[in-house]
């Protein structure tokens, strides 16, 4: 896999963690509210059943049946909001993912037991409450009751007495004696059977008494005692029983409240110590993922490090490579071209006679020129390069002609001027620039500056500055050279010459040019003799 599918792989897995550590915290932000949600409605379930407790325990102590009947109300609707809280604590969200990575409070195994256990602690609050609200508004009408006979049995105690204080009957008194205790007893200490039983004897009693005194008032009266007395008495008595039941109720209410307080504690230390396990494992979760990320990212800025420099080291080494072995062809070709060059215009100087070095130097001048005048090295170098083969067409000059010793006549003069046309023909269809550049000094290096020389008659700037550089360097090297029909000029009449043709034969810039910098073009000569 290459460093860019890497780079591009890594960013992916990066983005995808990163989105992944989103996601947690989304989760972790939404369990932690939902925690807190959970939290707090069972704090509430908890503060409503202590307001059930609270009703309950005052209906015990109320003495009025509208009251009660308002409290009733008010439990039914503590009850109603406890059933709507226990169905909500009691629904499970599902949250697949969230529950992959989550503690979900709702499913604390502890959690549920407790609310089990409180919602049970309820259920027998609310049976208690139904039983209490039931026996207390029973008490109620009884006191009620009681509450009207007991005047009634007061006012016909007195009359009674009076009765049988004026009759002055011992026997009378005596029983009178033990009503009283008993209807005491039985009303104010002991709501006993056992006590009303013996206080309706104690009237029966009375009654015989009465009848057999024949005092048909006191014992109408007696009569009378005895349904209020058989009504008060048995009122007390269940009074007291709903009582004693309330008080067991009581009890056992208090033991329920005492156990609901130890669970509402256990719960809410459980769901604080789930809820810090959570955020604590929560916590982990985000800070190993935040840890993979870093050193993901840390890995692959080294791998993406390592590899560019790598790729960098290789591309570097590869153009070195490259470089030396396109600087040996170069260098080949160069020398091949170079030695092609030369032998041919050798070819073409031999047919003529020309030494092997006329060539040579030829080409060290046109260089000296060009540069002088304003070619580029390259450009200059190149017409060193080209230069030697300015008369190559020479080689398809007939012997007789080529090789005739003493002065051409017109026709040999016409045939010999050909040489740079032939040239140029030769090498014209050749698209190396080099080689077109040798075509362009084969055919105009003997044009004159003035117009007078040929094959094209071309005047001044016409002439390519290749052509008026070899015309030059080839007429300076050949006026300088011994041939075996002439021998060499000496400087002066060279020097001579060439101020003489100065803007004539030669371009006139090139001749300064030559003055100019004569020294190099001697050291030239001098270097290469023949
Ligand atoms: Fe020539
Ligand atoms: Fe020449």
């Amino acid at each position: 896999m290459n460093i860019r599918r890497k780079v591009k792989l890594s960013f992916v897995v990066i983005v995808l963690m990163l989105v992944f550590l989103g996601l947690v915290s989304t989760v972790i932000t939404y369990q932690v509210k939902e925690n807190s949600n959970f939290r707090a409605k069972v704090s509430h379930i908890v503060i409503l059943q202590e307001g059930m407790n609270d009703i309950l325990v005052e209906s015990i102590k109320i003495n009025d049946l509208e009251k009660l009947e308002k409290l009733k109300i008010e439990f039914a609707q503590y009850e109603n909001d406890f059933e709507v809280l226990r169905r909500e604590l009691s629904q499970i969200k599902k949250l697949t993912l969230a529950n992959l990575v989550i503690e979900n409070l709702r499913q604390d195994k502890m959690v549920k037991h407790y609310l089990e256990e409180f919602y049970t602690n309820e259920h027998t609050i609310e049976l208690i409450y139904d039983e209490i609200f039931q026996r207390e508004r029973e008490k109620l009408q009884n006191i009620h009751v009681f509450d009207t006979f007991y005047p009634e049995e007061n006012k016909l105690r007195i009359v009674i007495q009076t009765k049988i204080l004026e009759s002055n009957n011992v026997e009378q008194i005596k029983e009178l004696g033990n009503l009283r205790y008993h209807s005491k007893e039985l009303l104010y200490q002991k709501s006993e059977n056992e006590i009303l039983e013996k206080w309706l004897s104690n009237i029966e009693r009375l009654i015989v008494l009465a009848t057999q005194a024949k005092q048909e008032e006191l014992k109408n009266t007696l009569i009378d005692y005895r349904v209020v007395a058989q009504n008060i008495g048995e009122k007390a008595i269940r009074i007291e029983a709903i009582r004693k039941i309330e008080n067991e109720s009581i009890l056992r209410v208090s033991n329920i409240l005492d156990s609901n307080k130890a669970l509402s504690m256990a719960l809410e230390k459980n769901i604080s110590q789930s809820s810090n396990t959570f955020v604590d494992k929560m916590r982990l979760i985000q800070l190993l993922v935040g840890i993979s990320v870093v050193l993901l990212i840390i890995i692959l800025a080294f791998k993406v490090s390592r590899n560019v420099s790598l790729t960098m080291d290789e591309v570097e080494a590869k153009i070195e490579e490259g470089l030396v072995e396109v600087n040996a062809l170069n260098a080949e070709i160069e020398d091949t071209q170079r030695e092609i060059i030369f032998t041919m215009g050798a070819i073409g100087e031999r047919r003529s006679k020309e030494t092997g070095n006329h060539v040579k130097r030829v080409a060290e001048y046109c260089k000296i020129l060009a540069l002088h005048y304003g070619l580029d090295e390259q450009e200059s170098e190149m017409l060193k390069l080209a230069s030697p083969m300015h008369d190559i067409g020479k080689i398809a000059i007939p012997d007789t002609v080529l090789n005739k010793p003493g002065r051409f006549d017109e026709e040999e003069r016409r045939i010999m001027d050909t040489h740079s046309m032939m040239g140029y023909e030769m090498l014209k269809h050749s698209t190396r620039p080099l080689l077109k550049m040798a075509a362009i000094v084969a055919k105009e290096h003997h044009e004159k500056y003035d117009g007078t020389g040929y094959p094209d008659n071309k005047i001044g700037e016409e002439i390519h500055i290749y052509g008026r550089i070899t015309a030059l360097a080839d007429v300076f090297d050949a006026l300088g050279s011994a041939r075996v029909y002439k021998p060499a000029w000496d400087d002066e009449k060279i020097f001579a010459l060439f101020k003489e043709e100065r803007g004539k034969h030669f371009d006139p810039k090139l001749v300064d040019i030559f003055f100019e910098h004569l020294g190099e073009f001697l050291h030239v000569r001098n270097n290469m003799k023949d």
